[in-house]
């Protein structure tokens, strides 16, 4: 979506957007709307719309009404993204290719402004490439915003915001792709697309590389599958001399279960099973593009679990790259076996001050939260509450998890290090417990299970139905906050 600046109001504009504050209707409406939107009860509570049709410049003009709730709401630029999401939402295949929106009358701060155009983009992305007989009145329609009467200063706050929206779109793009286009080869193609000519390195290893350094428990999961495994690392290195921050995510571009294969019916579903992944390819492009001034890097673990002649079956011992011994007796616990490794080569590799992965781990974490929260796993109270303040503030939210020596136990196995489940209960926790014998005890750890979070059945804040890009702000909100000076 293109979004532009102007003076004053283009010619012939026939789709004109309001910001309202709750209660106060601008002085552009005619008593007609006026009447119109009491008799639709519109107050301008957050996400709310209303709109009728005014003549304007000898033509006829529809005039739209995005309620934005209380300016001295605490959740102020959420409700900002509200409305702007609402009109793409509203808007978006209406015909119109242009909306205008008119803040000439509104108060708004150029910070303000830019989050009702990055609620309005994020709303308005929708992923149509394989939909080639959609009505025209099914397309998106909507191509261009443009800003009338903008604060002074929106040009530097919509860069900003801009970097983080194409964080996210790109997330999505991943997520949304089918496992028959997105596998870990074709994964890392599009990121080096992507990152081209960024300034940010890319490190990708293949198959033999990864056997040499040992890194048989994540080889293990990608060994049932006619797709190679990769491990793909971006780096950022925009600050000092410091040691970088690290994510990592689970990539797994699709999850059959293997031999210990899931039911039919949802599976289709695993083709997001590489939303972490996702979620930092996202995330460093959002740093990258808007040249965050701090040292990061994302590693992704990318493998496809299929079930094969020669897939891994129960009771296989695998070795780690670390040298732990891995009884697996679930092949569809295949995420922690990706991560250990992951991991692992993350901490010897770039030696981080600190390190952060998102996988959709587990499904227990659904039963736990829900779609509201992920599920926030950490050995640091101060990286867990930096963690948790980021996530409130930009929508992406965690709830922290208990870890310790009791759930531990429970993934001791009697013939090798560890297995990788747990018994029946505390089914994410196990999990994080396994990721957490591949952490050295110095360094600083969060793991966020977002298996509730990175897919939508129904449109949300700023996302349709489908791929939600969730992770990016949040890792684009901790580097603000905490790495850059
Ligand atoms: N990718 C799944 C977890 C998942 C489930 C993500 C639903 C998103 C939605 C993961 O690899 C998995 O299969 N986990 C198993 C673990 C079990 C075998 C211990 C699960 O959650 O059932
Ligand atoms: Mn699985
Ligand atoms: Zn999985």
């Amino acid at each position: 979506m293109h979004i532009q600046f102007s003076q004053s109001r283009p010619q012939g504009a026939r789709l004109i957007a309001h910001v309202v504050d709750k209660g106060k209707l601008p002085a552009a409406t005619n008593a007609a709307m006026r009447a119109g939107a009491e008799a639709a009860r519109f107050k301008g509570t957050a996400g709310q719309t209303f709109d009728g049709f005014v003549e304007t410049d000898g033509g006829v003009a529809r005039l739209a009404l995005a309620g934005a709730g209380d300016k001295n709401d605490e959740a102020r630029l959420a409700n900002l993204e509200k409305a702007g999401a609402a009109l793409a939402g509203k808007y978006q295949s209406t015909g119109d290719k242009q909306l205008v929106l008119d803040l000439s009358e509104s108060d708004l701060t150029a910070i303000e402004a830019a989050h009702v155009l990055l609620g309005l983009r994020l709303r308005n992305w929708r992923y149509d490439i394989y939909r080639t007989k959609l009505k025209d009145e099914q397309k998106i329609t909507l191509e261009s915003v443009t800003v009338v009467g903008a604060p002074e200063g929106i040009e530097g706050a919509w860069a900003h915001a801009a970097a983080l929206a194409e964080g996210v779109e790109f997330t999505r793009e991943l997520v949304t792709e089918p496992a028959n286009v997105i596998y870990p080869e074709s994964f890392v193609a599009r990121c080096m697309e992507r990152f081209e000519d960024t300034g940010a390195e890319l490190i990708v290893l293949d198959e033999a590389q990864m056997e040499e350094m040992g890194m048989g428990s994540l080889l293990g999961v990608g060994q049932g599958s006619t797709r190679e495994s990769r491990i793909l690392a971006i780096r950022w290195n925009g600050g000092g001399s410091e040691a970088p921050v690290a994510f990592v995510g689970k990539g797994v571009t699709f999850d059959t279960g293997g031999i210990s294969i899931k039911p039919g019916p949802g599976m289709e579903d695993m083709k997001w099973d590489m939303g972490g992944a996702g979620a930092v390819a996202g995330g460093m492009l959002a740093l990258v593009k808007r040249k965050a001034k701090a040292n990061v890097v994302g590693v992704m673990g990318l493998v496809e679990n299929m079930p094969d002649g020669n897939a891994q079956r129960p009771g296989d011992v695998v070795k780690s790259m670390n040298g732990q011994t891995i009884e697996i007796l679930n092949t569809d616990a295949e995420g922690r076996l990706v991560l250990a490794d992951a991991l692992h080569w993350t901490q010897e590799e770039f030696q981080p001050s600190r390190v952060v992965d998102f996988a959709t781990l587990t499904g227990a974490i659904i039963i736990s939260l829900g779609n509201e929260y992920a599920g926030l796993f950490s050995n640091d109270d101060q990286l867990s509450k930096e963690l948790s303040e980021a996530g409130e503030a930009v929508g992406d939210k965690v709830w922290r998890m208990p870890l310790g020596k009791a759930y531990d136990k429970l993934i001791d196995s009697p013939i090798a290090d560890m297995k990788n489940i747990g018994g029946k209960g505390a089914g994410s926790i196990t999990a994080a417990q396994f990721l957490q014998r591949f952490i050295a005890d110095d360094t600083p750890w969060a793991h966020i299970d977002i298996a509730g979070m990175a897919w939508s059945d129904k449109p949300g804040r700023t996302w349709g139905k489908g791929a939600t890009g969730y992770g990016v702000r949040l890792i684009d909100r901790l580097i603000a906050d905490t790495a850059e000076g």
